[in-house]
């Protein structure tokens, strides 16, 4: 656990790497041997892409040298930022750091014993007054969100439970969810659940307003893919059953 909380420094001049150690051989830790760790045409080239997942951006599931499963994200902007910027964030703003900021988060979520990824190397490419970002995770096995096993199958109580526990922790741990959604809480091959995407999400105490906001979007998402798939083999009064789950998970400290 410990080497796998350490975090090493790479610089090639306008090229920043942060590396976890636990996932790398010493003579690996390089520039030249990251740049090609981060060559999504590479992976493709060589055949080293297992599957392509598109949510905002796409995400790789790639097979790395070490023949581990890892999954690369690139960082895009959102909104009508998209159309302007695409992938560029002002270098001015401490928070251009996106794949630094989510790499140190998941970081500290491990080490409170929470169920997220864990972070195998960030790199940040600063491009005159722009900075770009992508960042690499371990894949979480058998992992299928929670927007997928409803297409498929209602949850078990024993799932409700679990859901409404990562998530409810995940708050009262104080971590702030920016993008709590369906498709953010996946649920592995042994049935434990997981929380993704942690993008401009940042540790702050979570009082009641906040709580609202994150069950509120939490709620919504479930809604909005009930009306996009009528099918779905939930409905609304589910969520008056996981609410609580979240509630009294969140109230322990209290
Ligand atoms: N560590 C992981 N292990 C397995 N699958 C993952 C992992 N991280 C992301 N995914 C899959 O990739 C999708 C997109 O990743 P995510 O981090 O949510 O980015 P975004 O929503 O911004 O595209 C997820 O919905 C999930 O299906
Ligand atoms: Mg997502």
């Amino acid at each position: 656990m410990a080497r796998e909380l350490e975090r090493v420094i790479v610089r090639d001049k306008h090229v920043t790497y942060i590396v976890n150690p636990a996932f790398f051989k010493e003579d690996d830790m390089k520039a030249e041997t990251l740049a090609d760790y981060f060559d999504i045409e590479k992976y493709q080239l060589a055949g080293k892409v297992i599957h392509e997942y598109s949510g905002r951006g796409k995400a790789y599931l790639l097979s790395d040298m070490y023949k581990n499963r890892i999954l690369l994200r690139h960082y895009w902007r959102g909104g009508m930022m998209f159309k302007l910027l695409k992938d560029k964030f002002f270098a001015y703003f401490d928070t251009a750091k996106r794949s630094d900021l989510e790499f140190s988060l998941l970081q500290t979520m491990r080490k409170m014993g929470l169920s997220v990824p864990k972070p195998i190397a960030a790199r940040y490419v600063k491009k005159g007054m722009f900075i770009t970002n992508d960042i690499i995770l371990q894949e979480i096995p058998g992992a299928k969100t929670l927007l997928k096993i409803l297409t498929e199958r209602t949850l078990s109580n024993e799932e409700f439970a679990k859901i409404g526990d990562a998530v409810g922790k995940m708050m009262l741990a104080g971590i702030y969810h920016t993008d709590l959604n369906i498709s953010n809480i996946l649920i592995d091959g042994a049935n434990n659940v997981w929380l993704i995407d942690f993008d401009k999400c940042f540790l702050k105490n979570i009082n009641q307003k906040l709580y609202a906001k994150m069950v509120d979007r939490l709620a919504r998402s479930f809604e909005k893919e009930l009306e996009n798939t009528p099918e779905l083999h939930w409905s609304k009064s589910d969520f008056d059953k996981l609410e609580p789950v979240i509630r009294n998970a969140f109230l322990r400290s209290y």
